[in-house]
C-alpha cells in the first residue's frame, strides 16, 4: 500500500513497433485502472537487450514509448513513468532471486524457447533469466496487480512462486501479486492468421497494425483480414479471424462482444471490416496527434523522466534494502 491505495505495476519493451495488441492489452487498460491504484509503469529497456539492439535506435524508442504512455492518457504527476536502467534496484534484486530460481523451471518458459528458437545464435544468459528480471520489477514495488495480456501469464505465475519460495524462507517480505487480464484485448491475434498473436516482430506487416500506421494502412489491412466462408457475424471459436474483430472492435468501443454481434446482425463482413478499420483509425489519429505534440515538449518530458525515476527509486531501495537484511547483507551504516 503507497497512501492508503494498492500498487499496480507493469511495463513494455522498448523494441520494435508498438502493435494494436500492445495498446488494447496493456496500454489501454493502465489508462482505466490509474485512478484506483498508486501506478509504476516502466520501460523495461533492460529486458530489451537480451535480443540484440541498435544503442541509437533502442534510446530513441525507450524516448517514444515514454512519450506514448502519456500520450495514451497516463498521468506522469499521479502516476510514476521512468526507464528501468535508471532504477539500478531492478539488476539488483534480480541478481538476488536469481539464486532463488531453479533452472528447471525457467527451461520451461514457453517465452524463452521460441525466443531462443528465433535468436538461435545468440541464446544467451539475460534471455534464459529474464522471467527473473521481470519478478524483480514486479516485486521490488510490493505490487498488488499487474495488468498484461495473456502471453504473460506464465511470467506472472513464476513471479508468485519466486515470491512464495522466498517468503517462506524469511517471513512476509514480498506481496504476492495478481494479474489482471482485460475481459476482451488481452490476446488480439494475427489479422493474417488468427492462430497466432499479433507481435511486433511477425514478418508479415499486414498481420499487425502498428500504433503510428496511417489510416488508409489501418483500413487496408482491415480489410485484408483473413476470416471464413461461414458468412454470418458471430461470436465463437470455430470463426477466430471474425471472433478477433469483434474483440477488436468490443475493446475499442467499450461494449460487449454480444452488443457487436447484435448491431452488425445481417450485415457483411465486408462492411464490417471497414466498421473495425475506422474505429481503430479514429483510436488510434488521436494517440498520434497527442505523442506528436508530447515529443516536441522536450523539457517537459526531461523533467518527467528525472522526475519520476528518483520516485520509483525511492521505493524500490526500500524493498531492496529489507531483502538485503534479510539474506545477511551487511547494513549500511548511516
Ligand atoms: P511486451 O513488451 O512484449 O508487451 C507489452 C504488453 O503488451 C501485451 N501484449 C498483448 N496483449 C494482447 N494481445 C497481444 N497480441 C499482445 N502483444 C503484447 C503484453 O502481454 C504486455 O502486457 N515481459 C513483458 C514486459 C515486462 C513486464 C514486467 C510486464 C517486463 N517486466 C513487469 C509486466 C510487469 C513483455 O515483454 O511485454
Amino acid at each position: 500500500m503507497i497512501d492508503g491505495k494498492k500498487v499496480l505495476f507493469s511495463g513494455m519493451q522498448s523494441t520494435g513497433n508498438l502493435t494494436l495488441g500492445n495498446y488494447l492489452g496493456a496500454l489501454k487498460n493502465w489508462v482505466s485502472l490509474s485512478d484506483e491504484y498508486q501506478c509504476f509503469y516502466c520501460v523495461v529497456d533492460e529486458h530489451s537487450i537480451t535480443v540484440r539492439q541498435d544503442p541509437a535506435t533502442l534510446r530513441k524508442r525507450a524516448r517514444s514509448l515514454l512519450t506514448l504512455y502519456i500520450a495514451a492518457g497516463i498521468d506522469p504527476v499521479k502516476n510514476v513513468l521512468y526507464y528501468q536502467s535508471h532504477v539500478s534496484a531492478h539488476a539488483e534484486l534480480a541478481w538476488i532471486l536469481n539464486c532463488y530460481t531453479y533452472m528447471g523451471e525457467m527451461s520451461r518458459m514457453t517465452q524463452f524457447k521460441d525466443k531462443s528458437a528465433k535468436h538461435a545464435d545468440n541464446i544467451n544468459v539475460g534471455l534464459f533469466a529474464y522471467p527473473v528480471l521481470m519478478a524483480a520489477d514486479i516485486l521490488l514495488f510490493q505490487t498488488d496487480v499487474v495488468p498484461v495480456g495473456i502471453d504473460q501469464r506464465q511470467h506472472l505465475e513464476i513471479t508468485r512462486d519466486i515470491a512464495e519460495r522466498f517468503n517462506g524462507i524469511y517471513g512476509d517480505v514480498f506481496t504476492i501479486p495478481e494479474g489482471y487480464y482485460g475481459k476482451v484485448g488481452a490476446k488480439i491475434m494475427s489479422l493474417q492468421d488468427p492462430s497466432k498473436k499479433m507481435s511486433k516482430s511477425d514478418e508479415n506487416p499486414n498481420g499487425s497494425i502498428y500504433l503510428m500506421d496511417d489510416r488508409d494502412t489501418i483500413i487496408r489491412k482491415f480489410k485484408r483480414a483473413v476470416t471464413d466462408s461461414v458468412g454470418c457475424i458471430a461470436y465463437n471459436d470455430e470463426q477466430p479471424g471474425i471472433h478477433n474483430l469483434i474483440d477488436i472492435y468490443s475493446a475499442c468501443r467499450g461494449i460487449t462482444p454480444e452488443e457487436v454481434v447484435k448491431e452488425f446482425d445481417g450485415r457483411g463482413y465486408g462492411e464490417f471490416k471497414i466498421a473495425v478499420g475506422e474505429t481503430v483509425a479514429d483510436m488510434l489519429a488521436s494517440l498520434q496527434k497527442e505523442e506528436a505534440r508530447l515529443t516536441s515538449e522536450k523539457a517537459y518530458i526531461d523533467g518527467i523522466i528525472k522526475e519520476n525515476a528518483e520516485r520509483a527509486a525511492y521505493y524500490a531501495n526500500k524493498t531492496l534494502r529489507k531483502v538485503q537484511h534479510k539474506i545477511g547483507f551487511p547494513d549500511r551504516i548511516r
